[in-house]
């Protein structure tokens, strides 16, 4: 499928131009609306009936587990955020004294901290896996660090910082060979790069819902495999229990869980109102096709990519990283505060980390947006 620009179904502003769907998400019209239908509902309540409480949240992780090839819905946790999953995570793994966490050098927070605590409390390692500088050298880094020592591997598929891919098939085989978990964070390609939890057999995929899926801040998603099945949720919420459909016998309390991943669903996850938003997100994502959004970025960055090389910013070669997400080192020759400044006046939004800026882009954004970023930066080279 080829993609056209979907801007008629955003409301950003005219004079907007956002590159940084990183951070968030902007909603698009049906996301809108389903908000709407589920404050509505607020203002009725004797209109949210039983069913509203399972069947919404059953239809969201078919569609979840859909985008990610996943064959079981059962398999898919609703949780609040990447840390709730990976809490989820640590709360039910055992270590050994000396076994080695491997995570990869400047990791997003969310992916780290559950390790270090986890770590102490086994008296264990973490490694973290130094970048070279270069994405192939780094891969190789990775997968070299895995041995007999390694208990689990914790990262995302890309870097979230610089979009760099990592050869997730590789390192799948080498923690399996090692008996190694891998515990694989998607929240910044989920939805924008095609990803096959049957190709890659992670033990655990947790990913945000509020940038690639389009969802409110507050959504994220779980996948939990096997090895997690008879696992400890976080949490004992009501609605996660077997034959928690039947309001009248709720009292009757009930000692087994509902199949698989349904144990680690947060408190509330038949959240009315996002829950809405979330299906209305998921079913146009899974309609443009994660291939189809990655190609998109592609075609419409790959000027801007040829002409910020061509004045001395860094990029990674093209095959290495992914393209609705990229990372770029400014040139040293910069004056960069000029340059924030003329960004935030022309209502430029990306995203700022000491000389490097990350870019990220999606359907509605077109070619014509990089034009002014590209010549912005030009006019601040010293
Ligand atoms: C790679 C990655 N993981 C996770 C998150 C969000 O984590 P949490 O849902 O725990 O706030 C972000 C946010 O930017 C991210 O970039």
């Amino acid at each position: 499928m080829v993609l056209t620009s979907q801007k008629h179904l955003f409301n950003i502003p005219s004079d907007v131009t956002y590159l940084n769907i990183a951070s968030q998400s902007p909603a698009f019209k049906a996301i809108y609306d389903a908000g709407l239908e589920g404050l509505k509902q607020k203002n009725q309540p004797n209109t949210i009936a039983i069913s509203d409480y399972f069947e919404p949240v059953i239809e969201l992780k078919k569609l979840f587990a859909q985008l990610i090839g996943a064959k079981d819905y059962n398999r898919i946790a609703t949780i609040p955020s990447v840390s709730y999953g990976m809490a989820t995570v640590a709360n039910n793994v055992v270590l050994k004294k000396g076994d080695e966490i491997l995570v990869i050098d400047e990791q997003f927070p969310s992916n780290i901290y559950a390790w270090k605590k986890l770590a102490e409390k086994y008296d264990a390692k973490i490694r973290t896996i130094k970048n070279p500088g270069d994405s192939k050298q780094w891969n190789t880094s990775i997968l070299n660090a895995i041995n007999t020592n390694t208990a689990l591997i914790a990262m995302g598929n890309i870097h979230w910082s610089n979009g760099c891919l990592f050869n997730l098939s590789a390192i799948s085989k080498k923690a399996k060979s090692n008996s190694a978990l891998l515990i694989i964070d998607g929240s910044q390609t989920i939805g924008a790069l095609p990803f096959s939890i049957e190709e890659i057999k992670p033990d655990a995929l947790i990913c945000a819902g509020y940038k690639w899926l389009f969802g409110p801040y507050g959504c994220a998603y779980g996948y939990f495999g096997p090895y997690f099945d008879q696992g400890n949720p976080i949490e004992e919420n009501w609605s996660n229990r077997l034959h928690s459909e039947n309001f009248a016998g709720l009292t009757n309390y009930e000692s087994d869980y509902k199949p698989m991943a349904n144990r680690y669903s947060a408190g509330e996850s038949g959240s009315f109102i996002y829950v809405k938003m979330q299906i209305a997100a998921l079913k146009q994502v899974l309609q443009w096709t994660p291939s189809a959004i990655q190609d998109y970025c592609k075609q419409i960055s790959s000027e801007a990519v040829s002409a910020l090389r061509a004045i001395g910013c860094e990029i990674e070669e093209d095959e290495s990283r992914t393209h609705h997400l990229f990372g770029i080192k400014l040139p040293s020759n910069m004056n960069v505060d000029a340059f924030k400044k003329e960004l935030h006046n022309k209502k430029i939004f990306i995203s700022f980390r000491g000389n490097y800026i990350r870019i990220s882009c999606h359907l509605y954004n077109t070619a014509d947006d990089f034009k002014p970023l590209v010549n912005c930066l030009a006019s601040h080279l010293l």
